[in-house]
């Protein structure tokens, strides 16, 4: 990592916990996800050679920074989709500074349409980190976009593992895939889809 992208990231951290210690009203909260867990997201890229990310939930886009660094190293690309106005500019300010602009595409709009209109088995990875009540609704299509050998991770399933836990229990159901939780910052249940 180059030491201006480094002094990017932190900035951004920086600028995330001051913000959400001040800020209630969550529309306008970051809710980054820790260091940690973007170190983790970038080694879980590189050793899938995932090619193919989808990111919903892009916020001012930390998180998105450590997909797109990994999925450059690959020669991949990151799709993130965020519905908020004020957060996508953010992100796409972030995203011009890292210079990993080239390896992310910026959807604004509705998580689910995004899913709808994406073609099956068209992502490698999926990361999840959003609003939590949309997961079970959106879980087939989830399923349907992520292909064989794929994975799923989603954020904060022991911080507010109540909020995530009928999508875990769906998942969990589904014979086509082998879960696990990782107590790694906010908690990342993990999901593979079957090779076949
Ligand atoms: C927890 S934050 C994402 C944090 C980000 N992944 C990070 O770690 O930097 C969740 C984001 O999902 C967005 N969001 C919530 N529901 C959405 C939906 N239905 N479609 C698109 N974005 C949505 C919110 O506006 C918010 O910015």
């Amino acid at each position: 990592m180059t030491e201006s992208l480094q002094a990017l990231l932190i900035e951004i951290e920086q600028f995330g916990l001051n913000n959400d210690s001040t800020i209630s009203d969550r529309p306008r909260r970051m809710l980054n996800i820790t260091r940690d867990t973007g170190e983790f997201l970038s080694v879980l890229v590189r050793a899938m050679n995932a090619r193919r990310v989808l990111e919903i939930g892009t916020s001012n886009g930390y998180s998105t920074l450590w997909l797109a660094l990994a999925a450059k190293a690959v020669d991949g690309r990151v799709t993130t989709v965020e519905r908020s106005d004020f957060k996508l500019a953010l992100a796409a300010r972030n995203f011009e500074r890292s210079g990993l602009g080239p390896f992310i595409a910026q959807v604004h709009g509705e998580a689910g349409a995004l899913l709808e209109s994406s073609g099956e088995g068209s992502y490698d990875l999926v990361f999840l980190d959003s609003e939590r009540s949309e997961y079970p609704g959106w879980w087939p299509r989830i399923k349907r976009v992520l292909r064989q050998g794929g994975l799923l991770v989603v954020d904060n399933a022991t911080s507010h593992a109540a909020e995530v836990a009928a999508l875990v229990a769906m998942v969990a159901a589904d014979p086509q895939f082998t879960t696990c939780t990782v107590p790694i910052g906010n908690g990342e249940f993990m999901a593979t889809r079957s090779p076949r």
